[in-house]
């Protein structure tokens, strides 16, 4: 029975030490050549490995980051649980991001940073927080925790989700009708929705148009779900006063893609949250004990919904 780390040599070295730490009996490999293919059990990575069959007994495959939509699940045996990743590290990490991001949309800051490349002192009327609305579109771990360290800014705060949902503080709403309430009420939107066939190209004309003028966009979710040419048209028609980019299609974007000189757009190389190894080791190990108690594993992926 053995544990395969397939991912980088930095990170695989703090798993290592932790698991010779807290799970001594369980054989720890970072090379796949090193080990018999029958043996594995657990496996992580960020990307399914093509030759994923010969590991013919494997129980779990571990996403090293949060989403699993870069793993091709028709291609995973059936018997194998896929498991994404929830710990602390890659929460705290986007809870920052998300906030820096709306700061700077409330804050007007894309405006600020095209009058300094001119040269113009042109304050602007500034709203106050508790007239601008924060919609958050997906309210899974990462969603709520944002939602949840936006609290005390006084921003009135809704998000969106497949089911009904109820977080204190938050106008919560779901389904397709619900979708609709959210967009006609918010100012600064934020996807945090995982990347399903349900998603792609979710961030389009139609729901642009369906945002208040003057709306911004956060995007942290997967680049497919956003539609770049009904973006830059929102942006230079000025519906939408701007946005903060994440996540691209394709990563990296290429150097003559529109985004990069748009005054309207901070975009960022996919930095929001990154995996760290401590903390998600801590959470790896963890569900390997809930595994051999014959408990769910923390972040199993239904693979009919995608996520
Ligand atoms: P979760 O699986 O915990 O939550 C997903 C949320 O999205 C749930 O609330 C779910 O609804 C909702 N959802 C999914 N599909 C739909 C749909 N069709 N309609 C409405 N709501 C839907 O995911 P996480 O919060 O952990 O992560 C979200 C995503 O963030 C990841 O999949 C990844 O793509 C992205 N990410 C980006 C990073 C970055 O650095 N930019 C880093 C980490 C993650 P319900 O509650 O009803 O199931
Ligand atoms: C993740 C990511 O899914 O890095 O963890 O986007």
């Amino acid at each position: 029975m053995t544990f395969l780390f397939h991912s980088d040599a930095r990170r695989g070295a703090i798993f290592r030490d932790a698991f010779a730490a807290a799970l001594p009996d369980l054989p720890f490999a970072m090379e796949a050549s090193s080990v018999d293919p029958s043996d594995v059990r657990y496996l992580i990575t960020w990307t399914v490995p093509e030759d994923i069959g010969r590991y013919r007994n494997l129980e779990i495959l571990f996403s090293i980051g949060a989403g699993v939509d870069q793993f091709h699940l028709d291609a995973v045996p059936d018997h194998v649980q896929v498991v994404r990743m929830v710990e602390d590290g890659i929460v705290r990490m986007m809870q920052e991001y998300v906030v820096l991001a709306v700061l700077a949309l409330h804050r007007q800051m894309p405006a600020y940073l095209a009058s300094q490349k001119k040269g113009s002192w042109q304050p602007l009327a500034q709203p106050q927080a508790m007239e601008r609305r924060i919609g958050v579109l997906g309210l899974g771990q990462l969603g709520e925790a944002v939602l949840e360290r936006l609290k005390p800014f006084a921003f009135p705060l809704a998000g969106w989700s497949r089911s009904a949902r109820q977080i204190d503080g938050v106008h919560c709403h779901h389904g397709e009708a619900g979708l609709a309430a959210l967009l006609a009420s918010t100012d600064i939107l934020v996807c945090l929705l995982p990347l399903t066939e349900e998603t792609r190209g979710v961030l389009n004309r139609d729901l642009f148009k369906r945002l208040p003028a003057g709306a911004s966009l956060v995007h942290v979710g997967r680049g497919p779900q956003l539609n770049d040419d009904d973006l830059l048209a929102a942006l230079d028609d000025g519906h939408l006063s701007g946005a903060v980019i994440d996540v691209t299609d394709p990563e990296p974007l290429p150097a003559d893609h529109p985004f990069w000189p748009h005054p309207k757009i901070i975009l960022t190389p996919h930095v929001a949250s990154v995996t760290q190894p401590e903390t998600a080791a801590r959470a790896v190990i963890d569900n390997i004990r809930r595994h051999r108690a014959g408990l769910a594993p923390v972040g199993l992926v239904d693979r009919r919904r995608g996520y």
